[in-house]
């Protein structure tokens, strides 16, 4: 087990109490260092980019626990979705949420050595992945070749340069307890990557997060 799947073993328990702000120390957390930014909300946000009659393949990497996007993927149950993670037990809580649904499949992997085919998916969706992942630009090329061209990739991430206090919370504390790994992409260098790969159909930045949905040529 590597540094990062140890590092989501121990907080796979916490992980949905904490990404969702029920409690109030995880309420102070986002306020004193996210500036209030939602994942909840983000997530929300770019769920929006998978119509709800969607009908085509989906992949999801790294799923986690599926606490965001549980509700949705019950939503679209003609679409075939696999949900990869390289954490077991947070596949174990996606497991709970998701298992019973045919049209789903979860797989342990990693997002840098996928076993499926070029061209396979209609849709990929990363959502607080790329800030994870610690061969990223092998996860880069790896979710661009599993992507159909015309294929929709959809990710949110970290990106660092908008706010201090953030970029030193990621730096000091969550990169050394293994949840982020650096390095990290500012606005200008995540566009540039997708430029090169894809056409950005939408681009956002909230405080330190970019979320976006671009289209493989
Ligand atoms: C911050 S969580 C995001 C999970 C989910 N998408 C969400 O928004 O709640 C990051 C996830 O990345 C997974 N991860 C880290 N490195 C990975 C890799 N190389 N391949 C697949 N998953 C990875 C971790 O196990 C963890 O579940």
């Amino acid at each position: 087990m590597d540094r990062i799947q140890k590092s989501y073993q121990k907080f796979s328990d916490s992980y949905d109490a904490f990404m969702t702000q029920r409690t109030w120390q995880s309420q102070v957390y986002n306020e004193l260092f996210w500036n209030s930014v939602r994942d909840k909300d983000i997530a929300e946000k770019i769920l929006k980019y998978i119509p709800d009659d969607f009908s085509g393949f989906l992949l999801d990497v790294p799923v986690g626990t599926a606490v965001f996007t549980e509700e949705k993927y019950k939503k679209i149950n003609h679409a075939k979705i696999c949900v990869v993670d390289n954490s077991e037990d947070m596949l174990e809580k996606t497991r709970e949420r998701l298992g019973k649904c045919g049209n789903i499949k979860i797989l342990q992997g990693d997002v840098s050595k996928m076993q499926f085919s070029n061209n396979t998916f209609n849709i990929v969706i990363s959502m607080n992945g790329f800030h994870a992942f610690n061969s990223k630009d092998q996860a880069y090329s790896e979710t661009y070749r599993v992507l159909k061209t015309g294929g929709k990739f959809i990710a949110s991430m970290y990106i660092k340069g908008k706010c201090k206090t953030t970029d030193l919370l990621v730096k000091h504390i969550l990169t050394k307890k293994g949840w982020f790994t650096p390095p990290f992409e500012t606005e200008q260098s995540l566009k540039e990557r997708l430029e090169k790969m894809y056409r950005i159909e939408d681009f956002h930045v909230d405080g330190s997060i970019a979320y976006f949905c671009a289209i493989k040529k």
